[in-house]
């Protein structure tokens, strides 16, 4: 067999099998399951695929066709136009979450023109993903970022010595901002925010393969913001900014948390902040009027 025809074999599978990225997921497969990248997989189509790889596409092929995501397979999931390791001990970073990484980025520039370098904070850090984006934009901020998962913060710690700002990036092992010290300018959360309930009612490729610890909000999906944005405010240096993901039809909620803890909107910058598909997917505070 062909190295073409086995991506069209397994485009075919996984398209049978209902998947809508079916041509896409063959192709990343492919190339996982030989070791080479797109432009070496189009020039040898007509190669014969050796048995050894020929097993492997087969295996990686079975774990899709159980709906294992892609990126969970080939072990990795690009985001911000970086490539993150993941594992199963952490959340694969979503693209939603880049509106995350950009409104705090907004936010951050703004309070660099200050002239000296941010301090930056995140709380439930995973793979590192949004933070070590982050920090790859601003180049004189420095950061601390927290997990209870010693193993997320592993991961963490290797995507952040892959990408060159382990030395910006301090990774503590504690609930939430408990390890951090006072007088941050900039503090970014993506807690976990599905409700308890609903989380048998998630898609076989997040409920089988995303952490518990990252998906469980509790009974109303509020309960981790509940214990952060009170702790946010008491973290903050005046004039610092809170930013986090919400999920559907939490923003109103959420932003209710951050009057009562004090927060307030900023002057120019959107307390709101929606994604493409236009939901919200940020809300932002500050801790005096600025
Ligand atoms: C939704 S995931 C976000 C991970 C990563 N920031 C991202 O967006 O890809 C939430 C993270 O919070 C961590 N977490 C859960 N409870 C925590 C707590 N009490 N304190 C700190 N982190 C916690 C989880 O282990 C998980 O890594």
């Amino acid at each position: 067999m062909t190295l073409g025809s086995l991506q069209r074999e397994m485009g075919a599978q996984l398209q049978a099998a209902g998947i809508g990225t079916a041509k896409l997921d063959a192709r990343l497969l492919l190339q996982h399951a030989i070791g080479k990248d797109h432009a070496h997989l189009v020039g040898h189509y007509n190669d014969q695929v050796p048995d050894s790889q020929l097993a492997l596409a087969q295996a990686v092929l079975a774990r899709r066709l159980a709906f294992e995501p892609v990126s969970r397979i080939v072990g990795c999931r690009e985001f911000y136009g970086l490539e993150f390791a993941i594992t199963p001990d952490v959340l694969d970073p979503r693209p939603d979450s880049e509106v995350l990484v950009d409104a705090a980025l907004q936010a951050g520039r703004l309070m660099s023109s200050r002239g000296r370098g941010l301090a930056v904070a995140e709380a439930g850090v995973g793979s590192g993903a949004l933070i070590i984006s982050v920090l790859m934009q601003l180049c004189d901020a420095t950061a601390i970022a927290s997990d209870v998962s010693p193993a997320a913060l592993r991961i963490a710690r290797d995507n952040a010595v892959r990408w060159g700002v382990d030395d910006r990036l301090k990774l503590v092992r504690c609930s939430w901002l408990d390890g951090v010290e006072d007088d941050v300018d900039l503090i970014i959360s993506n807690p976990p925010y599905i409700k308890s309930g609903e989380l048998e009612r998630l898609s076989p490729d997040v409920r089988n393969y995303d952490p518990v610890l990252a998906l469980d909000g509790g009974d109303d999906g509020l309960v981790a913001y509940r214990s952060l944005v009170p702790a946010a405010y008491a973290k903050l240096r005046d004039g610092g900014g809170l930013c986090v993901e919400v999920g559907a039809g939490q923003a109103n909620g959420v932003w209710t948390l951050f009057e009562r803890s004090g927060f307030r909107p900023h002057g120019t910058l959107k307390t709101q902040v929606c994604d493409l598909a236009g939901h919200v997917r940020v809300v932002r505070g500050w801790k005096t009027q600025v």
